[in-house]
């Protein structure tokens, strides 16, 4: 069994999509562990996104992290990480097929819907940002 950190972006909670997606997500069969709404602040975005740190687009995607509430979610399934990238389609929209969450609800990369954990390193780092041991139910 594995966890993994889901986000659903600020634009995903502005356009209502949130009980859509998550509802994807239980039809899979991955199960709810943990789930908040929260506003990132500029330090947390900077220690969810600290490997971009470099990158041309890092104030820009910190700029829209913090744009409005998102949806903090653990989620916990065989395979967990590789089943919610496979349902979140390729990071650029125009890349993402029909049927995939960022080819069903998105259209450009910089507002992209969904972030979810990219490994398990990654996931164990990114749940520590938004929950404590004792947020995660049993
Ligand atoms: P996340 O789940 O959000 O981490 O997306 P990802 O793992 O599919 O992509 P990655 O970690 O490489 O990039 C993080 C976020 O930065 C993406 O979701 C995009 O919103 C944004 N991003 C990545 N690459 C680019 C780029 O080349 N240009 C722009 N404008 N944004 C980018
Ligand atoms: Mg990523």
């Amino acid at each position: 069994m594995e966890n993994t950190l889901v986000l659903l972006k600020p634009d995903a909670v502005q356009r209502k999509l949130c009980g859509e997606i998550i509802s994807r997500f239980e039809r899979k069969g991955l199960s709810l562990v943990a789930l908040k709404l929260l506003t990132l602040t500029p330090a947390i975005a900077a220690s969810h996104y600290e490997e971009h740190l470099d990158k041309p687009f890092y104030p820009s995607l910190v700029s829209f992290i913090t744009s409005g509430p998102v949806v903090a979610i653990v989620l916990r399934g065989p395979n967990a990480i590789k089943a919610v990238r496979t349902m979140m389609g390729p990071t650029n929209p125009e890349n993402a097929p029909p049927g995939t969450i960022r080819g069903d609800y998105a259209t450009v990369m910089s507002n992209n819907i969904i972030h979810g954990s990219d490994s398990v390193i990654s996931a164990q780092r990114e749940i520590a940002i938004y929950f404590t041991e004792h947020e995660l139910v049993q």
